[in-house]
């Protein structure tokens, strides 16, 4: 009886024809699709290669969508598809038979202001042709994207034609809302950086451009009610390269949403009007990255006349429904200090429990609400960031969760919907795999399914005090492709190795696109070596550094303003090392050979001898250059730290190869003075270390 219940328990609680659990098949596909079957054949592309679109009936929507279309068959896939043929006569096909080897079909246009909007394909390769369904163009967008990672790039260098292999796919989002802020406030981003970042988005199924446009360094934006805001920050986009630039998003489904980031990080705007001062200074545009508590002064009516021209005038320039208003970091010590300020939130019942001190949030939300009033006028929506949530906030307003995961949940509550970036700043120069283990709905929230309906996503932020406009691809890409992953794949895609090998594949697929993430750190380089030879030694040190981590360079002795040149070796680094990181799943792979199948131990040595080998030998080579260029000179002892704990490593695999144990006073010497050589030089860590103790550190 008992094993009869047993089997029942059994037979009610497993779906009757169990699948087996093979893992998925995701190949070079990143986003991983929500469905993949692959089969034996392949397309070979051919230089006569044809494709068409069939549109549903002809109307000015329809015709925008199509295009846009074609525009990326022709721009984004075809050159892949077809390369050295690209600019040819277009070999689109118009016939009412789908004859073409590519065939797109939609059945409507895409609302791409619709958050939300049907943004799912099909995609069908045979050995016949190529097949692209969609419900909406969005899906097209979406599905070339997909298209334009299935070319055997091996072969396509080989033979200079596109192998495509047989697979039938299904996808769609998870999210609606996949972002990526990019501050052009710190350090400004022509018009060419934006766009190839765009295509990167694009390349990544991402959707949403959060164009951080002002803030204490700039306001970025030409302003013809106010001009003197542009005018006083130098460099700014002018409202005909701005409506250049939603086009070209548009064009490849991507929403531009413009934050203007208001009460704080307003110096820029105080610098131009001095009225909106809360302490009645004059400034100058903001030449640090410190922290600047400086706010507007949310009691007079002037303010809020100045804002509603402004976003008057933005709410017409930006077509999007979400308009960004910031709300971040203004602590209130200047309205604290003001009397006119104090005498207002003491009319106005804004005052604490003890009845002197100042309740800044109050006053916060009056303004927000003075703001929301403005910006709803103009028909938007306002995003804001986590500290804007409160009491007597409209539950319309989006929360942007930035200073921890808890923002999401608080948000949602309270019936707001919610974006997560805490975990997503992709300027702190943390790992893709860190990024990609951070989820905007993870498991086990408690949420009720209405609460987990208003988490519509998340934005990887490129916050920019240490980026500037050569280096900032660098910092985005390709880590901000595992965010992508993150918000479009189902959350049971979380395999950070298999993440890490696509990464690989499409970070070159990437750059053909145009952007600059290895190029440009490896001229930064180059101009540093000085020359050819110099190159090698000085490329195999920077290959094993990254950047301090968090907030830490803003703390390491060394003062940047919005004029310090970011040209030094710290800004070459990658964000996240692969020479570092390949090499610990090597020392990973030796030491788990040790304990499971010693015969195999031999496999490894060779390999991490012959590193470890060439990090010792590097720093003779390397510091010549290092003490010649006094952009070097800095670096110096981490060239020497890499050596010393490169020889430490050989000296412990000696160890292991003949089987001998380290005695533990020899093995805790070894770790002290790894640990020594943590220390930061040049803002920049040695990102093998933790790699190298861990084989210290091996019993
Ligand atoms: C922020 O990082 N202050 C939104």
């Amino acid at each position: 009886m008992r094993f009869f219940l047993l089997l029942l328990a059994c037979l009610l609680t497993r779906p009757v024809f169990a699948l087996p659990t093979v893992p998925p098949d995701t190949r070079m596909l990143l986003p991983v699709p929500t469905r993949a079957n692959w089969g034996q054949g392949r397309f070979l592309v051919k230089t006569d290669f044809t494709w068409q679109v069939f549109t549903p009936q002809q109307t000015p929507a329809t015709l925008a969508a199509d295009s846009a279309v074609a525009e990326a068959v022709e721009r984004l896939v075809l050159p892949v598809l077809l390369p050295g043929k690209v600019g040819s006569a277009s070999r689109r096909r118009t016939s009412p038979l789908p004859t073409a080897a590519l065939v797109l079909q939609y059945g409507r246009p895409g609302n791409l202001l619709t958050v939300g909007e049907d943004e799912s394909y099909t995609l069908r390769v045979t050995p016949m042709g190529v097949a692209l369904n969609a419900p909406t163009h969005l899906g097209l967008l979406r599905g070339l994207a997909t298209l334009r990672q299935l070319p055997d790039t091996e072969r396509l260098r080989q033979k200079r034609a596109a192998l495509l292999p047989e697979v039938d796919v299904a996808d769609a989002p998870r999210f609606p809302w996949r972002g990526l802020l990019i501050d052009a406030a710190r350090h400004f981003m022509p018009v060419g950086v934006v766009k190839r970042n765009l295509d990167g988005m694009w390349a990544t199924k991402l959707n949403v451009l959060h164009w951080h446009l002002s803030d204490d360094q700039g306001f970025r934006v030409e302003s013809r009610t106010l001009p003197r805001l542009s005018q006083v920050s130098g460099q700014f986009y002018s409202q005909r390269q701005v409506r250049d630039v939603i086009r070209y998003a548009a064009r490849r489904g991507i929403r531009v949403v413009p934050e203007f980031d208001v009460p704080g990080h307003t110096i820029a705007w105080q610098a131009a009007y001095p009225e909106l001062s809360s302490n009645d200074s004059t400034y100058t545009v903001y030449q640090s990255w410190r922290l600047a508590n400086v706010a507007f002064d949310p009691t007079k009516e002037t303010t809020y006349t100045l804002l509603d021209t402004l976003f008057g005038e933005m709410t017409r320039l930006f077509p999007d429904p979400y308009f960004h208003i910031g709300g971040d970091e203004n602590d209130g010590r200047q309205w604290r200090r003001s009397a006119r300020i104090m005498a207002f939130a003491r009319t106005n019942g804004m005052l604490k429990a003890d009845g002197k001190t100042l309740d800044k949030h109050a006053l916060q939300t009056y303004f927000n609400r003075r703001v929301l009033g403005i910006v709803t006028k103009y028909g938007k929506t306002i995003v804001g960031w986590d500290e804007i949530l409160g009491p007597g906030l409209p539950t319309n307003a989006v929360i942007q969760s930035w200073r921890g995961k808890k923002g999401v949940l608080d948000a949602v509550k309270a019936g707001n919907p919610a974006l997560l970036s805490s975990g997503y700043y992709i300027d702190l120069n943390q790992s893709a795999a860190f990024h990609y283990a951070t989820d905007p709905l993870p498991d086990a929230t408690g949420l009720t399914l209405a609460q987990q309906q208003l988490v519509l996503g998340g934005e990887a932020t490129m916050w920019a005090e240490f980026a500037d406009s050569v280096i900032v691809d660098s910092r985005i890409w390709p880590r901000t492709a595992a965010v992508a992953e993150r918000l479009w794949s189902a959350a049971t895609v979380r395999d950070a190795p298999d993440m890490y090998r696509r990464l690989a594949l499409l970070s070159p697929q990437l750059e053909t696109l145009g952007l600059q993430h290895r190029r440009a750190p490896e001229q930064l380089l180059r101009q540093l070596a000085g020359s050819a030879a110099a190159m090698l030694p000085l490329r195999t040190l920077a290959q094993v550094l990254e950047p301090v981590k968090e907030y830490k360079r803003h703390f390491q002795g060394f003062t940047y303003t919005t004029q310090t040149p970011l040209n030094r070796l710290v800004d070459a680094a990658p964000a996240e090392s692969d020479v570092a990181r390949t090499f610990g799943q090597l020392v990973d792979s030796l030491l788990a050979a040790r304990t499971a199948a010693p015969a195999t131990l031999r496999r490894y040595l060779p390999q991490l001898r012959t590193q470890l080998q060439l990090w010792q030998n590097n720093d003779a080579l390397v510091q010549p250059t290092l003490q010649q260029n006094p952009l070097l000179k800095e670096y110096a002892p981490l060239s020497t730290h890499l050596k010393t704990a490169a020889t430490l490593a050989l000296d412990r695999l000696a160890l292991l190869e003949k089987n001998q144990p380290l005695t533990p006073a020899a093995q805790a010497a070894a770790l002290k003075q790894l640990d020594a050589l943590k220390v930061p030089v040049g803002q920049t860590e040695l990102a093998v270390l933790p790699h190298l103790r861990r084989l210290v550190e091996a019993k």
